[in-house]
């Protein structure tokens, strides 16, 4: 059964570009809920344990170093269908690829610096929201 909530992070291309607030907005106006958010940056340690399930990959490297080059802002969002709505919402992974509109193809560069994650799952969501938030409030 799909739950309601997916986990985020804005990547550290969209903070380094200001577009915190223009993607914050665009989650808003979509009908998200912010249930938990952290401005921090990860270790290279804690990027490559956060990303791991993609260990075998090879730009895995390259993601560890980019998702560790600079600040980024991690959120739990709350809306039914939130996993598969804000995959939707951000578009596909490569930005020249995402539909019209999309976060990615408003605000990203390339695949790497691709301005925001979202969950590929209900389960995935919860692990990942738990990397960032296990033991703080949820709102
Ligand atoms: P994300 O949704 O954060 O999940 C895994 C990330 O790996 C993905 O977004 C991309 O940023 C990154 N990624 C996927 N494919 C490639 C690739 N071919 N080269 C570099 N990074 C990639």
């Amino acid at each position: 059964m799909a739950t309601n909530r997916t986990f985020t992070m804005i990547k550290p291309d969209a903070v380094g570009n200001n577009y915190i607030g223009p993607i914050l907005a665009k989650i808003n106006e979509a009908g998200f809920r912010v249930v938990a958010m952290k401005y921090t940056k990860l270790s290279v340690e804690s990027a490559g344990k956060f990303y791991e399930v993609h260990k075998a990959r090879p730009f895995y490297g390259e993601l560890v170093e980019y998702m560790s080059s600079g600040p980024i802002v991690a959120a739990i969002l709350e809306k039914d269908n939130a996993v598969s709505d804000f995959r939707k919402l951000i578009g596909a992974t490569d930005p020249s690829k995402a539909e019209p509109g999309t976060i990615r193809q408003l605000f990203a560069k390339s695949i790497a610096a691709n301005a925001v994650h979202g969950s590929d799952s209900d389960e995935n969501a919860e692990i990942e929201g738990n990397y960032f938030f296990a033991g703080s409030e949820r709102f």
